[in-house]
């Protein structure tokens, strides 16, 4: 996803917007550049990475304002022309923009006729041309910027710089991420705080409609009708080294590794060993009205939606509410049925998912009461919930979740004890899943030390064209984000299915070269579940089993055994050897790890 950085103070811009830039890389992107204001505009940009970039700025590339951009290509291919800034025929304005400018077709026409010649391709353009026309009459920059956006239709996250005005730069947001970093006598503004970071911990979030201007001394932020708002500074505890792979090899098995401290943050100050109840102060809701919820619903997308799924599992079995989750994106579009009486859970680690925040706003629009499962503090998603949990597992660089997934869960499993307590949940049963919540980083310990043995499983099994995961219950979310894993970072084909349904259909598929992976926990569907590996077996299917015991070789080709602990907990157990195993496919591979193709690591568009 296109990222942003803007720079004003006494510094020379560039290796700021540059380092800035670096920071973002995480997110994916195909172009980058950058613009610096001194007696006129400097521009580089190319198509490439940021270090192809830092190659073609001059050491002589001087000025103490400057914006910078990553680009992923939307409208126009990936190209140094199409590489934003974006400037105005006379180069005045300068524009980095992150988003999509649905009217830009019909703008670009209209401008056109009226004598501009655009150079690239992008929708962007339009935003440099249009800000150009006014700003000549225009009191302030920002004037004009506000002029222009009332004509667009879509969503942006905007940086803008005026030559003529070379103090400072306007920002704007509505439905793509813009934070202010505020530092001494300097401020900052990217679309991620991983740009700032290394500058400053004080951060402003802006929300949608929301226009701001930057200068040395401070900044100023207006609402669309141009009042002034007032903006109180937030502290975030995420440090720059969060962002260095810290040794390893990447940023995904650092991740990975990371987590039995990640889960023990999630749960740290939670677990209350007396009453055998979660400490959920957040939610904001008293027993009472926790009480009162006849229904659970979760959304989420990709890996959050899946991990909802373990939530939605768990609710069910600790609170014994009904509970689902469903894809946030199918969820808004859907035009639901909004209940008083039902408890609305969004799931999101970068807390800026477009499709999530979407249909969070829709029920939000509808009266719907929402609680957020969120990584990233002060995000989108999280200001607009009615309350949640932060899941404090500090930012995830890798594209591909891991340690949010395992932490969301781990979320669920609080929550779903909190709503179990308050009904009909025994102190018995509360100190059960407290002691195996407790368990859980040890057990993960365990797991990690497992990493031998799963990448010789990996490296056995990765040149397999397509492989077909299964579980059943508690198992089929973990065979869901299995395959997820594999496919999104070793582009192996993956399948996942609930093991009931293999022989409704996908069984045709199963044979000699295509492996099944199956999840079969020690629960109560442990003899079903040993079924249909004989059933994959007969049919000449290869069989990985993960679970708590070795199995008859008869019935599994490879067992991969993992710590068991309370039956509702195992599944969150059960996903990280799955991590681990995809992590070494894709090495085997040689895939681009931490930055599959197609993919970016927040998707702030619809
Ligand atoms: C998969 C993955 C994605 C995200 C999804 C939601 O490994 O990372 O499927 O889970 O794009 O992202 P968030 O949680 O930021 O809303």
């Amino acid at each position: 996803m296109c990222g942003i950085v803007a720079y004003v103070g006494p510094k020379d811009a560039a290796p700021i917007l540059l380092e800035g830039l670096q920071r973002l890389e995480y997110r994916g992107y195909d172009s980058a550049g950058v613009v610096v204001s001194n007696r006129g505009l400097k521009m580089r940009k190319v198509k490439g990475r940021v270090a192809d970039l830092a190659a073609v700025v001059p050491a002589r590339f001087r000025g103490t304002l400057g914006i910078g951009h990553t680009r992923w290509a939307t409208h126009g291919a990936p190209s140094d022309v199409n590489a934003h800034p974006h400037l105005s025929a006379d180069e005045r304005i300068a524009v980095v923009h992150n988003g999509i400018i649905e009217n830009a077709d019909e703008l670009r026409a209209k401008l056109e006729a009226d004598g501009a010649v655009f150079v690239s391709e992008t929708d962007s353009e339009v935003l440099s041309h249009l800000i150009a026309r006014t700003v000549e009459d225009a009191d302030s920059l920002a004037e004009a910027v506000r002029g222009a956006l009332k004509r667009v239709v879509g969503t942006y996250g905007i940086a803008v710089i005026d030559a003529q005005r070379p103090g400072e730069v306007v920002v704007a947001r509505n439905g793509s991420p813009i934070v202010l970093g505020i530092g001494e006598k300097e401020m900052f503004a990217a679309s991620d705080v991983a740009a700032l970071v290394r500058y400053t911990r004080q951060v402003v979030h802006l929300e949608d409609g929301e226009l701001a201007v930057l200068k040395t001394d401070g900044f100023t932020t207006f609402a669309s009708d141009a009042r002034e708002t007032a903006k109180e500074p937030l502290t975030v505890d995420w440090e720059a080294g969060h962002y260095d792979t810290g040794g390893y090899e990447h940023y995904l098995l650092k991740e990975i590794s990371e987590q039995p401290e990640t889960v023990a943050r999630t749960l740290r100050g939670r677990l209350d060993d007396r009453f055998h109840i979660a400490h959920l102060g957040g939610l904001n809701m008293d027993a009472r009205e926790t009480r009162s919820f006849r229904r659970v619903k979760i959304i989420g997308c990709g890996s959050a939606y899946y991990s909802g799924q373990i939530g939605a599992q768990l609710i069910e079995e600790l609170a014994r509410i009904p509970a689902d989750a469903e894809p946030a994106s199918e969820f808004r579009y859907r035009s639901p049925v909004v209940e008083p009486d039902t408890l609305y859970v969004a799931i999101s680690q970068s807390g800026e998912t477009y499709d999530t925040l979407a249909a969070v706003q829709e029920l939000k629009r509808k009266g719907g009461r929402v609680l957020g499962i969120v990584n990233t503090v002060g995000s989108a998603i999280a200001r607009e919930v009615d309350g949640g949990l932060y899941l404090h597992a500090g930012p995830e660089v890798s594209v591909a979740s891991t340690k949010a997934f395992t932490s969301t869960a781990v979320a669920f499993a609080l929550l779903a004890l909190h709503l179990g307590r308050v009904r009909d949940l025994s102190p018995a049963d509360g100190r059960r899943i407290c002691e195996g919540l407790r368990a859980l980083p040890g057990q993960i310990k365990e797991i990690l030390a497992l990493e031998p043995q799963i990448k010789e499983l990996a490296h056995k099994y990765a040149g397999s064209p397509s492989m077909m995961f299964v579980g059943r219950v508690r198992g089929y979310p973990v065979a869901r984000e299995g395959a997820q894993k594999l496919k999104e970072i070793s582009y192996v084909h993956a399948e996942a299915y609930p093991a009931s349904e293999l022989k409704h259909g996908p069984l045709a598929l199963i044979g000699p070269e295509m492996p099944t992976v199956a999840i079969v926990p020690d629960d109560e569907l442990l003899d079903k579940n040993l079924t249909t590996l004989g059933e994959i077996r007969a049919r000449g299917g290869r069989v990985l089993m993960v679970g708590h015991r070795e199995a008859d070789p008869r019935l599994a080709d490879d067992c991969l055994v993992v710590p068991r602990n309370e039956i509702e907990l195992d599944p969150i157990l059960l996903s990280i050897p799955l991590q681990i195993f995809a992590y070494h496919a894709a090495v085997a591979l040689e895939r681009d790890v931490d930055k599959p193709r197609n993919l970016a690591k927040s998707v702030t568009v619809e």
